[in-house]
């Protein structure tokens, strides 16, 4: 599949909507974005994650919870490729992005990555200017157009540019963590992905910081779709409007554990009404 046939699969919605969620009637009538299948993921001969069944919705946030371990990172680093990087890693099942199979081999996995950008918990400013880490993603993909512009808008929208528009030019690495991981979901932005997957964005962050984020998280949800992985219950509740709880099953010979998805629903069933006991206990904070 090449970038034209991932453009026209974004414009068009998916036409059946397959929810998996809880006790819960599915959102009808919601864009899918992802789609996964029985997925699997192992790393060389341990797998990390079993026969993960998951929709999910355009325009919402989705927070992946669970302990440490129980394969969150696994699960949504396959929602983009990254795990094509690590050389051990390899998925079994299915992962559709707007009806097309991710792992097509048609599918250019460079193009996936544009389209669906990632925000790591360590903040990964390029060794450059603020305006640069801003340009650099639109130039290598050809932009054309203002890109003073489109530096200025990436940077309103990561609600960044009031306090570095006098400083443009000047180092990324000078700015507080707070405002290197606003820059780094700007120079997400930039490129105009679809889909922003965020690995425990806030986590190296003060309160003040997170609290930026989350807001700027809920200003660009209408724009775009965006999956996080949290440890931060509250933060859970406070910005997404579906949760998936995963946790570590451990095998017979208990050496070896297995992520696996024991609820996924809206937040508020999650962390009000959750079905699952494992579910009730982690949100409760009697386990993890
Ligand atoms: N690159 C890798 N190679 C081999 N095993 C890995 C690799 N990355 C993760 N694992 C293993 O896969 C399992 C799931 O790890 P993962 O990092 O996805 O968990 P997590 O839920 O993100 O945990 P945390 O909350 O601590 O970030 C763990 O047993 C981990 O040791
Ligand atoms: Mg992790």
């Amino acid at each position: 599949m090449d970038s034209t046939a991932l453009r026209e699969q974004r414009q068009t919605p998916h036409p059946e909507v397959h929810a998996e969620v809880g006790h819960q009637e599915a959102p009808a009538n919601r864009d899918v974005v992802f789609e996964t299948r029985d997925l699997s993921v192992f790393y060389g001969e341990f797998r990390a994650v079993r026969d993960v069944s998951l929709t999910i919705y355009r325009n919402h946030i989705t927070a992946l919870i669970g302990p440490s371990g129980c394969g969150k990172t696994t699960f949504i680093r396959c929602l983009n490729r990254m795990n094509d990087l690590i050389e051990t890693a390899r998925v079994e099942g299915e992962i559709k992005y707007h009806g097309v199979n991710l792992y097509d081999k048609k599918v250019d996995a460079v193009e996936v990555r544009r389209r669906i950008g990632m925000v790591f918990q360590k903040p990964n400013p390029f060794p450059k200017s603020i305006y640069d880490n801003i340009a650099f993603g639109p130039k290598i993909s050809g932009f054309k157009g203002n890109m003073d512009e489109l530096v200025e808008q990436s940077l309103q929208k990561a609600a960044l540019w009031d306090e570095v528009k006098d400083r443009l030019k000047e180092s990324a690495m000078g700015l507080s963590g707070g405002q290197q991981q606003r820059l780094c979901i700007a120079r997400c932005v930039a490129v105009q992905p679809d889909v922003i997957l965020m690995d425990e964005p806030c986590s190296a962050l003060d309160p003040i910081a997170t609290g930026r984020i989350e807001d700027l998280m809920q200003d660009i949800k209408e724009e775009y779709s965006i999956v996080i992985v949290t440890h931060n219950m509250q933060q859970a509740a406070r910005v997404s409007d579906m949760t998936a709880f995963f946790t570590a099953e451990v095998n017979e010979q208990q050496d070896r554990r297995t992520g696996v998805l024991v609820e996924y629903d809206k937040t508020e069933n999650i962390f009000q009404t959750p079905t699952d006991e494992r579910t009730e206990n982690y949100v409760t904070g009697r386990f993890g």
